[in-house]
């Protein structure tokens, strides 16, 4: 950790205020950063690497609406074959970096039925069925406590934030709860309905374990999906990797917009919200 710290200390020139994290398809955002220092994932110590089609692998250091943000540029998954720790490694890297704020973007599936191909959700809990947590072991006692709360895993500051962000740009945004699996085959129909039951809004295959490990270093954290399927059996239609890839550029535009709009307002600190 000490190396990997100082590896990207050496070369940036600013304090990142915000991680974020670009899921699938939803990764150019990165590209809009303003004076940016690439740091592709093999060359940084202790680092996995990304190995899915979409992501581009590297952290984007810069800023985005002039607020400094360190970007992961592709995520790390589960059923890459990386233990849990190995994947939220860059969120205890954002830790060492004093990074209070952690907004992460995923593709998943929808199972609520008012939702749609496109919708865009702000996650506001979530229920891990990864059947494992990334805080098993020996607990990191300088980064949290032993039995973290989960009460508000999502920040409803930061939610409220969002909402008002997307109000006054139009754009509409729902809110749920997303259900973590390991993947990677996608679901089956009955696992959807079993879903559905238990309170799940959405489902996918990342994001939970990260969450986990940034509620543990006390980050605030914004989770919003993007809503690229319906959930297995929905439709009746089969689900692909392509059609993922296909609606999360659709919604691209409208995605950059509510976050860039969020970032603007977390750096401002707006008061009135408590941030
Ligand atoms: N299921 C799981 N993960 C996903 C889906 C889905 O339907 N769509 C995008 N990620």
């Amino acid at each position: 950790m000490k190396v990997t710290l100082e590896y990207i200390q050496k070369q940036i020139k600013i304090k990142p205020k915000i991680g974020l994290i670009l899921g699938s398809g939803l990764g150019v955002l990165a590209e809009e950063i303003t004076d940016p220092l690439f740091l592709p994932y093999k060359d940084i110590p202790n680092f996995p690497e990304s190995t899915v089609e979409g992501h581009a692998g590297q952290l984007v250091i810069g800023k985005l609406a002039d607020v400094p943000v360190l970007t992961m540029q592709g995520r790390f998954h589960y059923y890459e074959g990386y233990n849990l720790q190995k994947i939220t490694f860059p969120i205890r890297v954002m830790q060492g970096l004093g990074i209070k704020f952690l907004i992460v973007t995923n593709a998943a599936g929808g199972i609520n039925l008012s939702f749609s191909e496109g919708t865009i959700m702000l996650i506001n809990d979530h229920i891990n069925l990864m059947g494992t947590n990334p805080l098993i072991g020996k607990n990191l006692a300088e980064f949290g406590p032993r039995f973290p709360d989960m009460t508000e895993a999502y920040s409803s500051k930061l939610i409220s934030l969002a909402k008002n962000v997307a109000k006054k740009l139009n754009i509409e945004i729902r809110e749920g709860i997303y259900a973590a699996v390991t993947g990677p085959s996608y679901e089956t129909p009955a696992e959807i309905k079993y879903l559905r039951t238990i309170g799940a809004d959405a489902v996918g295959m990342s994001t939970v374990p990260e969450v986990i490990v940034a509620n543990h270093g006390s980050m605030s954290v914004l989770g919003i999906s993007c809503i690229t399927n319906m959930a297995a059996g929905v439709t009746g239609k089969k689900l692909t990797h392509d059609e993922v890839m296909e609606t999360a550029e659709k919604v691209r535009e409208n995605l950059r917009s509510l976050l860039l709009g969020i970032i603007k307002e977390i750096g401002v600190g707006n008061e009135n919200a408590g941030i």
